[in-house]
């Protein structure tokens, strides 16, 4: 029988109509005679009815089945009594009378029960996705992914973006993480990189005369994960010939306009917020700005360059800085022992420690309170402080204070429920530095990456005997409640400012030649000035379905050790297959073909 509707789309119109459903049990009630299942499908839940004494042959067949078996209705569209209206149900103002049931599939007993809020872990729930799916928010979120993905693809059509693809076995991209590789059979010793973006393809692209380039593009790295970061993601990547930064942002603009309007029924409004990078890091501690809140950072160094606490006199003398925080009616709140918490938690961050301050009519109470009474009017005239507050003050380097304080503004908010919800503060962080030291690796690194043109008159900075780390950039962020969303930036077509920036990455010229040699040649055969940008699409799918995690908008997401539990990848392969590519393990590691990952 030829299928009339979702069942989850059986509606009120339909009274009186039959229907033809498929779809799954997901629960069945038993009342005597009268037995009530709710039939679920992509589009959602209706209630069926089966009456022993009208339908004994199809009554029979209700008796018998489990949930998530998956079922062929046919019956009358009725209206519910009225005490038996749901008004929490799309469909619950209506049932279906079943004159006639088929069973399509059997199933066992599920590992987890199939609804919201479910009890399971998530390791298993990832394990079965196919039944994880079924439950009705990820369901959800997989729609309006799709949703959010058609949007996309019509609203740069119409804007004269052209869908063009890049290869996924290619040399290595340089966004900063580590490369996935896999090994050629036809080369052996040799590898493909799987791209961290196409960035270097799009560029190529405006080399070809593309002008308007979009992709929905697969994208690999290798990198610590977390909440908001896979191994595997797409970008909705963009990229512009002879455009400025505003012309990018001005169609980003226009895309997150029609996807929050058709999306999330929200109006936003453009042009958005551009912030600075260093009021960003200055006010919010952060690249990524919050604006939901205040509690904005403060610089005290002024005040207390000459203070008896020989910490902060000593951090200002040293060229660092003095900042806090102002927690209003944190004073009662926030315990000596609550205090110490913060305190540990901002270590991580690389703070010595976390000095505060309660503001009381009789002036400072706390440890360093004695050290502050001189400048307590300053300190409070430039905090906004009244009694009740709380001051938590951090003395350290540029970054290290900009750390503790910006993830401290951002962990008392979330505490004191400071967030109102259903807020969308989108912005554009502008005019980044060039270049960043990385710690980690103990240089400096691009903090774009090394195609971003640099601000036209800080140009200078490349030359010689003088320093490239003070250059600014074309490039911008496009920031969400907090969240990069995404990144882009001008390109350098020159190729000898090219050349200078790979220098000031420390690239020799033959290194350079070898990594990126075919974008250098491009460079030179009349490569047009152009930009472009990239979301996280997967990340921006998170926000809009304020879902908690990543991998709920992903359907066969990795777990948080970057194993995928449904196919227990990554997994090992076949000797004969090793032998193809002429690998061979080092005694070292401990090879056994019959184990997984996923089951350590
Ligand atoms: P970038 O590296 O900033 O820029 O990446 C763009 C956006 O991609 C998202 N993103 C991720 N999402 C999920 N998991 C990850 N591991 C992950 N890494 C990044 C973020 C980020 O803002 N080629 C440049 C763009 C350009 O200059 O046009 C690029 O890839 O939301
Ligand atoms: P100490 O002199 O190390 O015992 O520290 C006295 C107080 O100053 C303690 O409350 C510390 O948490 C705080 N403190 C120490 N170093 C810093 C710092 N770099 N920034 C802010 N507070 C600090």
């Amino acid at each position: 029988m030829k299928r009339t509707n979702y069942a989850g789309n059986t509606n009120e119109q339909q009274v009186g109509q039959e229907v033809v459903l498929k779809g799954w049990v997901a629960k069945r009630r038993n009342l005597g005679g009268l037995i009530f299942i709710d039939l679920w499908d992509r589009e959602g839940i209706v209630q069926l009815v089966f009456n022993e004494k009208e339908n004994p042959e199809a009554f029979k067949i209700a008796n018998a089945v489990r949930n998530q078996y998956v079922l062929e209705v046919q019956g009358k569209v009725q209206l519910r009594a009225e005490k038996e209206i749901n008004p929490d149900m799309k469909t619950g103002k209506v049932e279906v009378a079943v004159d006639n049931v088929k069973v399509l599939a059997k199933s066992e007993t599920t590992p987890f029960d199939i609804v919201d809020n479910v009890d399971a872990s998530e390791d298993l729930r990832m394990k079965y996705r196919y039944l994880d799916l079924r439950r009705p928010e990820m369901m959800r979120n997989l729609k309006l992914r799709s949703k959010v993905a058609s949007i996309v693809h019509n609203y740069y059509d119409n804007e004269g973006f052209m869908d063009v693809e890049t290869p996924d076995l290619t040399r290595s991209t340089p966004e900063g993480a580590r490369d996935y590789i896999v090994p050629s059979r036809v080369y052996p010793g040799h590898f493909y990189a799987l791209p961290q973006s196409p960035q270097l393809f799009k560029q190529l692209l405006m080399a070809a005369g593309v002008d308007k380039y979009y992709q929905l593009a697969r994208c690999f790295r290798d990198e610590d994960l977390r909440g908001d970061r896979q191994p595997e993601f797409t970008q909705i990547d963009t990229e512009m010939s002879f455009a400025t930064p505003e012309d990018i942002q001005t169609v980003t603009e226009g895309l997150i306009k029609r996807v929050m309007k058709e999306i999330v029924g929200v109006d936003v409004k453009t042009p958005f917020p551009r912030m600075e990078w260093q009021e960003a890091m200055d006010k919010y501690g952060s690249d990524k700005p919050d604006t939901r809140f205040g509690m904005l950072i403060h610089d005290l160094s002024d005040i207390v360059k000459d203070s008896s606490f020989k910490v902060f006199a000593n951090t200002v003398a040293d060229g660092n800085y003095v900042r806090a925080i102002r927690v209003p009616g944190g004073a009662d709140k926030y315990s000596r022992k609550d205090i110490s918490k913060y305190e540990d938690y901002i270590k991580r961050f690389g703070a010595k420690g976390l000095a505060w301050v309660k503001v009381t009519a009789d002036g400072y109470n706390g440890p360093v309170a004695k050290f502050l009474n001189d400048q307590a009017a300053q300190i409070n005239a430039e905090m906004d402080a009244k009694d009740g507050d709380l001051i938590l003050i951090v003395a350290g380097s540029f970054h290290v204070v900009a750390d503790s304080l910006g993830y401290l503004r951002r962990a008392i908010a979330e505490e004191l429920d400071m967030i109102k919800p259903n807020q969308w503060n989108y912005l554009w962080v502008v005019n980044w530095p060039m270049f960043e030291y990385d710690e980690g690796f103990g240089k400096w690194i691009a903090a774009h990456h090394p195609f971003t043109m640099l601000n036209e008159e800080d140009l200078h900075y490349l030359e010689d005997g003088e320093d490239p780390h003070k250059a600014h950039a074309q490039s911008y962020d496009i920031i969400l409640n907090g969240n990069e969303i995404g990144g882009g930036s001008i390109r350098i077509h020159d190729p000898k400012v090219q050349e200078k920036v790979l220098k000031a990455l420390g690239y020799t010229k033959e290194r350079a030649e070898a990594r990126f040699g075919f974008l250098l040649k491009a460079l030179t055969m009349g490569m047009p000035p152009e930009g472009g940008l990239a979301f996280g699409l997967d990340r921006w799918v998170m926000l809009l379905a304020q879902a908690d995690n990543i991998r709920d908008v992903i359907p066969f997401p990795k777990n948080s050790k970057a194993v995928e539990p449904l196919t227990a990848a990554p997994g090992k392969v076949s000797q004969q297959q090793l032998d193809d590519l002429k690998i061979e393990f080092d005694e070292k590691v401990d090879y056994k073909q019959d184990q997984d990952p996923a089951e350590q």
